[in-house]
């Protein structure tokens, strides 16, 4: 009897449990919004009229709705970064790879369950170079709140945004771009949280200010939803300790500069623990570039005011790295470590598909409809394959029903003995429950372009990163893997001519994009799918959703 009436309360607290996970709704009207920005009037595509957009905030295990109402003229799809979409893949809005872009006066909403996963994310447009202004935070709390870190909790958080401005609309930018055959050109200015600082020398420059108080901890959540750039991240007199990227807990990481490339996120840990005063925080290009090609030199600015201190003190100014600074960017990006709780997925080590993926650009001759191509127009590939988008249907819609001739299943696990560049819809298909090792090898194809870091990025999975080095990447490297506490990521920034090797497992059902996060890499070529067959039930890929958009044309 007295067992009995203990076993209540454990069973209620079962329940509150389950019940606590919440349905989170937001509606995004994407449509142009009238700014003054970097001395410039202009209209530029937003979600609800906001630069950054909207922050969602859920808890693990909650149920994201977003209806998407497309106002603007463009069709457009949103990405869920880093969002596993486990048995939901027709919400990855991966525009022609998941599905077909809303249309301009359509609607689509986003539904799926976030589990499984807790930190910094974010959303953002997933066609054409829209992502520049139609992006914004997604942050995943743990299901108990602030106590569930697993390290001591903050006083507050600040979300950090860094961007890419031009003073164009960017649809005209990624247009020219398409017709000189070299990609758009390089942007205006850099923004902290949509705003460029008190950079420009005009009225109405808008600068990021935040308030803090004195002997407090925050947490500095730091997206870089820059478009093209790589950038270089600090604040004048403070320290950061990194203790999570790609929503992935690390070790805790000690550091005075944040090195991160588009598509990544990293959680900092900041004291305010220095004289009270201002203090800017600063942002500029790593540039990682092997040749020299212009990039966009200009430096975004924000600032913490301690409170209590005046909004006219004078602001210390932090050094940043020179652009060329492949040392610390590579001290950054290959020191940190998975925090490797016993409670976390172990690297596993029965591999069933060992895969080599070299990647990089090349000049091609212009096509006839670049009219204002000059000399050459550029190429990308991944082992050889540049890929191209499919045109009359999503591939996850040919995958569920079987429609022929959409794409193939002949990725290549390793680079061919070929040169030159097939153009094509190509899928590498892989079992459920299959792990899946890719080395990413950056190539260079030609001396005039030379090489550069190309950020990596996987949907509908994290990887483990278990090894990165310079120059080619010898199989002796294989008894070096970190299979004890690797970094884990949804994206990696692959050193400049050198390697990365990744390491997942296939555990979900659906089409998963791997491509360059520079965006103008994607129009190029510089991608591939991995298709993930359905495994036994309920390891299935759902039907698609009613509202599921439709191609044209
Ligand atoms: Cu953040 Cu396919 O992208």
């Amino acid at each position: 009897m007295a067992a009995a009436a203990m076993l209540v309360p454990v069973m209620l607290a079962l329940c509150t449990a389950a019940a606590n996970a919440a349905v989170v709704e937001h509606t995004f009207k994407l449509g142009g919004t009238k700014i003054t920005q970097a001395c410039m009037d202009s209209v530029i595509y937003t979600a609800n009229g906001q630069l950054p957009g909207p922050s969602i905030e859920v808890s693990e295990g909650d149920t994201l709705v977003v209806h998407a109402v497309n106002d603007s003229p463009y069709p457009l799809s949103l990405h869920w970064h880093g969002i596993y979409q486990l048995r939901s893949g027709w919400n990855d809005g991966a525009n022609k790879i998941t599905q077909c872009p809303i249309q301009p006066s359509s609607n689509f909403t986003y539904r799926f369950n976030i589990t499984g996963q807790e930190g910094t994310l974010w959303w953002h447009a997933h066609s054409s170079l829209l992502r520049a202004t139609i992006y914004g935070a997604l942050i995943i709390k743990p299901r108990n709140g602030s106590s569930g870190y697993p390290f001591p909790t903050p006083y507050e958080e600040i979300p950090i945004l860094l961007g890419e401005w031009w003073n164009k609309n960017v649809d005209e930018v990624e247009k020219d771009g398409n017709m000189t055959g070299k990609g758009p050109k390089i942007s205006d200015a850099l923004t902290i949280n949509g705003m460029p600082g008190d950079q420009y020398p005009c009225q109405g420059s808008a600068m990021y200010k935040v308030e803090v108080e004195y002997g407090k901890m925050y947490l500095l959540r730091i997206i870089n939803a820059a478009v093209n750039v790589e950038l270089f991240f600090k604040v004048a007199g403070h320290t950061f300790i990194v203790v999570a990227a790609d929503a992935s807990y690390t070790k805790p990481y000690a550091t005075d500069v944040i090195v991160i490339a588009p598509g990544q996120t990293v959680d900092a840990l900041m004291n305010t623990s220095v004289s009270p005063g201002r203090y800017y925080m600063a942002a500029h290009v790593f540039d990682s570039k092997t040749v020299a090609i212009p990039f966009d030199m200009s430096i975004a600015k924000g600032v913490i005011r301690y409170k209590g201190v005046p909004d006219y003190a004078p602001a210390a100014m932090p050094t940043l790295p020179p652009h060329n600074d492949v040392v610390t960017a590579g001290r950054f990006y290959w020191s940190l470590t998975g925090l490797a709780r016993p409670s976390d997925p172990a690297v596993r080590t029965t591999v069933n598909h060992n895969m080599v993926v070299t990647f990089g650009l090349d000049q091609a001759p212009c096509a006839p409809y670049q009219t204002s191509c000059s000399g050459f127009a550029l190429v990308a590939a991944m082992n050889r394959n540049s890929f191209q988008f499919p045109e009359k249907v999503s591939l996850l819609e040919a995958l569920y029903k079987g429609v022929p001739g959409v794409y193939s299943e002949d990725f290549p696990d390793f680079p061919p003995p070929v040169q030159g560049f097939r153009k094509a819809t190509t899928v590498k298909k892989v079992k459920y429950n299959d792990v899946v090792e890719v080395v990413l090898q950056s190539e260079e194809y030609s001396s005039a372009l030379g090489t550069e870091n190309h950020p990596i990025h996987l949907h509908g999975f994290d990887f483990f990163l278990l090894a990165q080095g310079l120059g080619r990447f010898d199989p002796s490297m294989k008894s070096k893997y970190n299979l004890v506490d690797p970094q884990v990521r949804n994206t990696v920034a692959v050193p400049a001519g050198g390697w990365a090797v990744i390491r997942f497992t296939a555990n979900n059902p659906g089409m998963w994009f791997m491509h360059c996060h520079l965006d103008a890499h994607l129009p190029l070529g510089l991608a591939m799918v991995f298709e993930v067959l359905n495994g036994p039930s309920p390891n299935l890929l759902p039907p698609p959703p009613v509202d599921y958009p439709k191609c044209y044309g």
